[in-house]
This record gives C-alpha cells, sequence and structure tokens, in this order.
C-alpha cells in the first residue's frame, strides 16, 4: 500500500475503532464482535508498524505503549481539586438544604443528585481535543502525573468528539468482578491481596509501569468540569450533557430535584439497590445545580458550600453460618474461623468470618446454622456482628472447641491469663509450617513467589523442614521441578528470590525468626541498637530493658529463644548459607540531619501506595518514631484516606497533619 492510501486508511480506522470503543467502553451497547474489532485494531497496528511516522499519541494503539517511569512528576491543578463535606443522617442532608437556602437568600433551588463512587478521584486535561494529562488529586493542589496509566483506560477517550481545550474531573475505580478476579489470581501467587476495590484501583495507577495498570480492568465516571475554554455552560446538568456529547463515561443514575425530601427518598432507594450495582459507591453526592447559585455560595476552607457527600452506613449482609474452621496458627494459637453461606458484601462474595476466638463464639451465643448478620469494616475478612436467634429452626448445633490439636494431636494448653488455646509441640507441622509462611512473608524477608500454597506443598514433600533448609533448595533443583506447577521458569524465579533474600537487613530477619511478641517495630528497633545477630545473641536482659521499646516480658521472650539449642543448629547453618547477620538501615542516632529526627508520628486511615508496616519503616528511615495514638507529645499525624478521631484529635490538639502525598514528598519519591 502507498503512503497516501496508508495515511487515509490509518484515518478511516482510528475513527472507527474510536466508535466502537465508545460503544463498547462508554454507552455498553457493541455494534461488533470482539474479534471484528480485534481485525481492526490488527490492520490499524499493520499500517503503522508499516509507516512508523504516522503514529500520533492518540492512535488507540498508543494506550499501552509506554516504558516504566523512574517516578511519577508533578501536576499543579490550576483549579484546586476540593474534597466534600460529609452528611450522614437524613437530618444532615436537610441542614445543607437549609444553609444552601438561606445562602441565595431564598431563591428556589435545584440539585443534582449522583451516586458517590467508591475509587480514586483524578483529573483529565485535553487540548484542542487530544488528551494531553491525566493526574491524582495529590492533596488538592499538587498532584501526580500519571497520564501513561490513564491512557490504558477504554472508557478515557484519547479524543474528543470536539477540538475542546478541557480539563474535567472523575473517579477512577475497579469494577467488583474485577476485583474478585484481582485478588483470587493474587491469593494463587501468593501475594498480598487487596481490601477492597478501591484500593486496588489505586494501587494499579500507582504503578510506574503501565503494563500493570493495562491489566487490571479499570474504568472511569466523570461527574465534573475544572476549567472549561471556548464554551459556556450555566448548571451542573448542562456540564454532565457536555461531558456525554465529548465522549465521557458519565453515570447515568443521576437525577435533578426540586425537593429535598424527594431527593432523600432517592438517597434511601439508593441505599437499598447499592448492592445490585457492578461497581462500589460509598454514598450519594448532592450538589446545587445553578453555577450562579454554586458562586454565590462558594467554599469554605476545604469545601464548596453548594455540595455535601452523603454517605451510606457500612454494609451488612445476613447469612447462615454453615461451619466453624480451627487453625493452628505459627505461635500455635488454635484460632476458630465462621465458613459462611456464599453472600456478596461490599463488593466481593464473603465466605469466611473471622472468630478470633472461643470466648467470641461464647459471648454471642453462636450455633452452627445459625443465621448472622456480618460485616465489613475496610478488612478483606469480615467480621460477624450479631446472631438472629429469633431465626432459629430447632435444627441448630453448639460448636466444641477441639481438645487437641488438628495437626498433630497433641493436646491443647490454655496459658493462664489467655483466652486462646494452643499447641505447644514444637515439631507440630503446622507451627513449622506457619512458621516458614511468616518467614518469607513481605513484611520479613519478602520473598517473592513463596505464597502459603508453594510453602505447604515444599513442607509436605519434605523439600523445607525449617527456614533454613530454604537456603539449600538449590540443591535440590530436580526434585522442585517435579512439583506440580513448578516450570523451570518458576524454579528459577523461586530460587533467585531466596538467594536475593540473603541480602536482606538484619531487622527482616529477626522479624522473620517469628520470636514471641517480637513484632516488626521491635525487631527494627533490635537490629538498630545491636547491628549484628551475635551482638543481639549475647545481649543481657539488661542490655535489652535498657531499649525504650523493650519490656520485661518481650526481654524474657528473646533471651529464651536464643537459648534454645535448636535455635543455635539454626542460626549457623543460615550463617554457612550466606544469609546477611548485619544491620543495613540508617542509625537514628547519626541521622540528626533527616527529616523526621526525634519526631514523633502518628499513622491513621489507609494509605494507596503502602501498607502501614512499609510507612512506618520509612518513617524510621526518615528518623522518626511511630506511636500508636495522638497525644501531646506527637509532633506529626500522616493522615491517609477516611482518617477518623486520630485526626480531629490531632486538628484539636494543634499538631501538624500531612496527607499521604506530602509524605511521599518527604520521602523523595
Ligand atoms: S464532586 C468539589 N461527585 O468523592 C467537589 N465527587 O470528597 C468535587 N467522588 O474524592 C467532588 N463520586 O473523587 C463528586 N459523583 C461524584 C463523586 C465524587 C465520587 C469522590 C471524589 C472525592 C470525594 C469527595
Amino acid at each position: 500500500m502507498d503512503r497516501l492510501t496508508a495515511e487515509r486508511r490509518i484515518a478511516e480506522l482510528r475513527e472507527q475503532i474510536e466508535y466502537h470503543n465508545r460503544l463498547y467502553y462508554v454507552e455498553d451497547r457493541p455494534e461488533i464482535t470482539d474479534q471484528e474489532y480485534d481485525q481492526l485494531m490488527r490492520e490499524l497496528q499493520d499500517l503503522e508498524d508499516l509507516y512508523p511516522d504516522l503514529i500520533t499519541p492518540d492512535s488507540p494503539t498508543q494506550r499501552v505503549g509506554g516504558e516504566p517511569l523512574p517516578y511519577f512528576t508533578k501536576v499543579e491543578h490550576k483549579v484546586p481539586m476540593l474534597s466534600l463535606g460529609n452528611a450522614f443522617t437524613e437530618q444532615d442532608v436537610r441542614d445543607f438544604d437549609r444553609r444552601v437556602r438561606q445562602g441565595v437568600g431564598g431563591q428556589p433551588v435545584r440539585y443534582v443528585c449522583e451516586l458517590k463512587i467508591d475509587g480514586l478521584a483524578i483529573s483529565l486535561r485535553y487540548e484542542n481535543g487530544l488528551f494531553v494529562q491525566g493526574a491524582t488529586r495529590g492533596d488538592g493542589t499538587t498532584g501526580e502525573d500519571i497520564t501513561q496509566n490513564l491512557k490504558t483506560i477504554r472508557s478515557i477517550p484519547l479524543r474528543l468528539r470536539k477540538p475542546l481545550t478541557i480539563e474535567v474531573r472523575g473517579e477512577a475505580f475497579m469494577p467488583k468482578q474485577a476485583f474478585e478476579k484481582l485478588n483470587q489470581e493474587r491469593a494463587a501467587k501468593g501475594e498480598p491481596l487487596f481490601a477492597n476495590p478501591r484500593n486496588s484501583a489505586a494501587g494499579s495507577l500507582r504503578q510506574l509501569d503501565p503494563k500493570i495498570a493495562a491489566s487490571r480492568s479499570l474504568d472511569t465516571f466523570i461527574y465534573g468540569i475544572g476549567e472549561l475554554e471556548g464554551e459556556t455552560v450555566s448548571s451542573h446538568s448542562e456540564g454532565l450533557a457536555l461531558l456525554e456529547q465529548l465522549g465521557f463515561k458519565v453515570n447515568p443514575e443521576r437525577r435533578v430535584f426540586d425537593d429535598i425530601e424527594e431527593l432523600i427518598r432517592f438517597i434511601d432507594s439508593w441505599a437499598q439497590k447499592r448492592p445490585t450495582l457492578p461497581y462500589e459507591i460509598d454514598g450519594m453526592v448532592i450538589k446545587v445545580d445553578s453555577y450562579a447559585q454554586q458562586q454565590e455560595l462558594g467554599f469554605t476552607a476545604k469545601s464548596p458550600r453548594w455540595a455535601v457527600a452523603y454517605k451510606f452506613p457500612a454494609e451488612e449482609a445476613i447469612t447462615i453460618l454453615e461451619g466453624i474452621e480451627v487453625s493452628v496458627g505459627r505461635t500455635g494459637a488454635v484460632t476458630p474461623t465462621a465458613l459462611l453461606k456464599p453472600v456478596s458484601l461490599a463488593g466481593t462474595t464473603v465466605k469466611r468470618a473471622s472468630l478470633h476466638n472461643e470466648e467470641i463464639i461464647r459471648e454471642k451465643g453462636l450455633l452452627l446454622g445459625d443465621h448472622v448478620v456480618v460485616k465489613k469494616a475496610g478488612d478483606i475478612i469480615p467480621e460477624i456482628v450479631a446472631v438472629l436467634p429469633e431465626r432459629r429452626t430447632g435444627a441448630e448445633r453448639p460448636f466444641h472447641m477441639p481438645t487437641h490439636c488438628p495437626e498433630c494431636g497433641s493436646k491443647l494448653i490454655r496459658f493462664e491469663e489467655e483466652v486462646a488455646l494452643r499447641c505447644i509441640n514444637p515439631d507440630c507441622p503446622a507451627l513449622i509450617r506457619e512458621g516458614i509462611i511468616h518467614f518469607v512473608s513481605r513484611p520479613a524477608m519478602n520473598i517473592e513467589g513463596l505464597g502459603e500454597k508453594v510453602v505447604a506443598q515444599l513442607y509436605e514433600q519434605g523439600l523445607i523442614a525449617s527456614v533454613a533448609d530454604l537456603y539449600y533448595l538449590h540443591q535440590r533443583r530436580d526434585e522442585l521441578l517435579n512439583l506440580e506447577r513448578m516450570g523451570e521458569k518458576s524454579v528459577d524465579n523461586l530460587l533467585q528470590a531466596i538467594e536475593a533474600s540473603k541480602q536482606n537487613s538484619l531487622e527482616r530477619l529477626i522479624f522473620g525468626l517469628g520470636i514471641r511478641l517480637v513484632g516488626a517495630k521491635a525487631a527494627r528497633v533490635l537490629a538498630e541498637e545491636f547491628g549484628h545477630l551475635d551482638a543481639l545473641r549475647e545481649a543481657t536482659r539488661e542490655q535489652l530493658m535498657a531499649i525504650d521499646e523493650i519490656g520485661p516480658k518481650m526481654a524474657d521472650s528473646i533471651l529464651a529463644y536464643f537459648a534454645l539449642p535448636q535455635v543455635a543448629e539454626l542460626i549457623e547453618r543460615l550463617r554457612a548459607a550466606g544469609v546477611n547477620f548485619s544491620y543495613k538501615g540508617v542509625r537514628v542516632e547519626a541521622g540528626d540531619h533527616l527529616p523526621l529526627a526525634g519526631k514523633t508520628v502518628v499513622l491513621t486511615g489507609t494509605l494507596s501506595t503502602m501498607t502501614r508496616q512499609e510507612a512506618e519503616q520509612k518513617i524510621a528511615q526518615l528518623g522518626g518514631k511511630t506511636t500508636g495514638s495522638v497525644s501531646k507529645k506527637t509532633d506529626l499525624l500522616i493522615a491517609g484516606e477516611k482518617a477518623g478521631s486520630k485526626l480531629e484529635k490531632a486538628e484539636k490538639l494543634g499538631i501538624e497533619v500531612i496527607d499521604e502525598a506530602a509524605f511521599l514528598r518527604l520521602l523523595g519519591q
């Protein structure tokens, strides 16, 4: 094909693909099959391969193309991205209405009521109709440039249907189904699970490699305009109509109201229908429609006076307690888990609930076969909040905790002052297996590719009997290859990850050993203080107790651990394998120049880019110390999403508060 014909055909194909893309991803009414669509894409790709100089950034082939970024660059929001004030009750909504009517001097007010999508706020910038930049909200003034990742989302048009210069705002989210599938895949690979669709959307868009975002089935709803050139719009509802015309996906479940009581009934109906939606919402947003009235009402320091977010109460569901499973953890503690009739709750199918210990079963009066109310509190594993005795049929049976370990059969013991039953057999397979799982886990030695299932398999096949055996697995490559689902590649990756973990800094090793009462934080303090595992082994009770964070119980536990002959043997085998025993982090004493040197920091809410443990580690690297509660001694509060009472208290005490974006800046990320 000659160049001119190719150029024409490329233009034609792009237009067709854009059209079908919009029908499929935005309007949800495709006209052609996936195969036909793929065929068009392939033809375009072939022509672009032939004439690479004809590739433009808005070509549908350019959605995933970019290389991983070294870091995200900052984006200043010309119009700040504010957040909304909250309403939790119908009365709060009526109060909002009263304030609005007062604010506009008693004129009639029309509202738009929309779903509050539970995702991540985004801003999209178009110049002359071309998508040029996408950003996160950040602290509202400065966000991060995530253009590459946003381009991979098919409902975001790369070119608008009019050549406008416009900046729009909306929510990126992960549909419930995609979320469940992603977590299933992660569980199979032994990777940590996302707690909810919102975290998984945020986590996907905060990846430097756009291929990851591309693999994550993200979607968008656009709900507002930031800046607009060359077009005038006089109300929010007109703005939404314009956004739709331009090719954006706008949520269809919006309505206009002149009467607040009717609007409240609409909110109520969505509180009921919420579980039927294929994506998560956490409330409803009420906005004054007229832009003139919005302007008259203006803003408070943080949010507009013309809008409010009504938050739904945490979602609950009723289901049946079908059984109780008893498992033994690494410390020997025996914990019961409720096995539930699968029920859909807050975006996921719930099959299990944690029961913590036997006491809770007794307190709640749970019987097998009972109807129970389950509630999710931001975690993956939900909780049973109530039993419904009025629904009993008489067929329910009481549950008895076993008297003997379900794994090794030895008699279970209850220590004084403890509720949990424990297996104290050091050779119990459950203790050994769970101890290895803990050792390889992310906050400990962080050996990728070694999920619970793989560890269980290695243990059952006799390839590992202790954590030291991991470092001798390379001598048994053939046996590894014989295992289920273990090809050359996965064996190589696994051995490589194990090899790499030898270089970990000491705190990971100390935490990984699983010494009773020594958590990740204590492990870090010990590593910092002693610098080498041998120094810690030789530490006296006095030396240990001299450390602020180490109490008498932990000191005794550490001494008892290192006195065990099998521990001495384990350590020698780790040493012989070349595992690093030294602390490699930053010593706090030497870190007066560090940004958080000597500061006491509290974390609250959820961070989207790291776990709490990782955040604590980073705070320590900056010289700071993390504590659990806000007091006069607190120097700084880092507030993630959904920060609650700690944030309030910090504000009351006048303590400095920063959000996640500011924290990342502090980290130089
Ligand atoms: S309007 C100035 N509309 O909820 C107000 N926000 O604090 C701009 N959200 O993080 C927000 N759905 O990303 C608006 N239909 C909707 C929304 C919505 C979800 C998010 C938004 C922000 C938070 C509000």
